[in-house]
């Protein structure tokens, strides 16, 4: 019995032994017989019960060998195998093919947009000051002047994070303001430019994401007067230099004048009322002279320092320099949209 049960031993070492697996399939099959979870070997391993006492060591030395024998084996193939694969695999490859064509892509004509804006307010000292999407109730409202019971809050509704009610995504750029505010002293002279939020019904004309321009420009001595050759500067060179802006008064929380600006466009623009409503006049922004609370808020003294601020849309500006009619267009991810700007810097 037990003499049988060693030559089934020897056996399987001599096919170990002689086992020349050529190809990494042959090894897999190796592995799994030899080595894997339900191998030959191990079954010998329990043998030992039948074996006459003085044998057990010579027998177990034996099945141990027999297993050695596999793992070096397969150890000492692999690398080889994979290596004759991979030539193999390159040699596979027809160097005299065509390449795959390899797609250009283009800038989102948001981006481009932006990216005027963002050039021409450099042009004159301003500097770009990037913050999150996700702000607190803080820094949205609070600071801006628009406390819990404040009706503003009513224009902008927004999405709440279900973590915390205290977290939003933000419904403008000018949170911005108070988070440079609150770390930077003057002399302040920003623009934050960045995707917003709202709970809005999306139609031609507005979305739940767009994007803004929030600028600030806090110092001794900052007046209206700058505030509006600022925008005018902006809208020639953005528009052309026979842009006209007109200001129209209105009310912001966190500004005291405040105001709306428009850019006229043209003539030729009175007949579009998807972009004017039939007047020539685009709405590209809110502004005013930032409110003496709001610098309180941030811990700037009201008494020395005055400001500036204004919040400019984005994709209404897109729109009209790039003759779209409708914002959807933005946000579908549509590439044969999307292509037609790539041209554009
Ligand atoms: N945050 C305002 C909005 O989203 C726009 C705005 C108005 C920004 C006046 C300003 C400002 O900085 O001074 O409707």
């Amino acid at each position: 019995m037990s003499a049988e049960t060693f030559d089934k031993v020897k056996q399987i070492k001599a096919d170990i032994e002689a086992a020349q697996p050529d190809s990494l399939e042959a090894l897999e099959q190796f592995r799994i017989k030899y080595l894997g979870s339900k191998n030959v070997i191990k079954p010998l391993f329990g043998e030992i019960r039948n074996i006459a006492n003085e044998q057990k060591k010579e027998y177990g030395q034996l099945v141990n060998s027999a297993k050695e024998a596999a793992e070096a084996k397969y150890e000492s193939l692999k690398a080889g195998l994979e290596a004759a694969a991979e030539q193999a695999a390159v040699q596979d490859i027809d160097l005299t093919a065509p390449g795959e064509p390899l797609e250009l892509g283009a800038r989102h004509p948001v981006t481009i947009t932006l990216n005027r804006i963002i050039r021409i307010f450099e042009r004159i000292g301003f500097v770009v000051a990037d913050d999150r999407e996700i702000e607190d109730d803080w820094h949205n409202f609070t600071a801006m002047n628009t406390p819990e019971d404040h009706p503003a809050r009513d224009m902008q509704d927004t999405f709440y994070l279900r973590e915390s009610t205290e977290l939003l995504l933000r419904t403008h750029t000018s949170p911005v303001q108070a988070r440079v505010m609150t770390r930077q002293k003057p002399p302040i002279r920003v623009i934050a430019p960045g995707r917003v939020y709202r709970n809005e019904t999306i139609s031609a004309r507005s979305h739940c994401q767009f994007h803004q321009v929030e600028g600030l420009y806090v110092d001794e001595g900052v007046s209206f007067a700058d505030l509006k050759q600022t925008l005018l500067y902006f809208a020639r060179e953005m528009f052309g230099p026979d842009a006209k802006i007109r200001l129209r008064p209105s009310y912001f929380p966190f500004t005291e004048p405040s105001a709306e600006m428009d850019v006229y466009l043209g003539a030729e623009t009175e007949k579009d009322y998807r972009l004017t409503k039939g007047t020539g006049w685009l709405e590209i922004l809110g502004c005013g002279m930032v409110d003496p609370a709001v610098l309180e808020n941030c811990g700037i003294d009201s008494e020395k320092y005055t400001g500036f601020a204004f919040g400019m849309g984005i994709e209404r500006q897109a729109l009209r320099l790039f003759d779209i009619g409708d914002i959807r267009l933005f946000f579908e991810n549509d590439v044969r949209f999307l292509k037609q700007f790539a041209s554009a810097l």
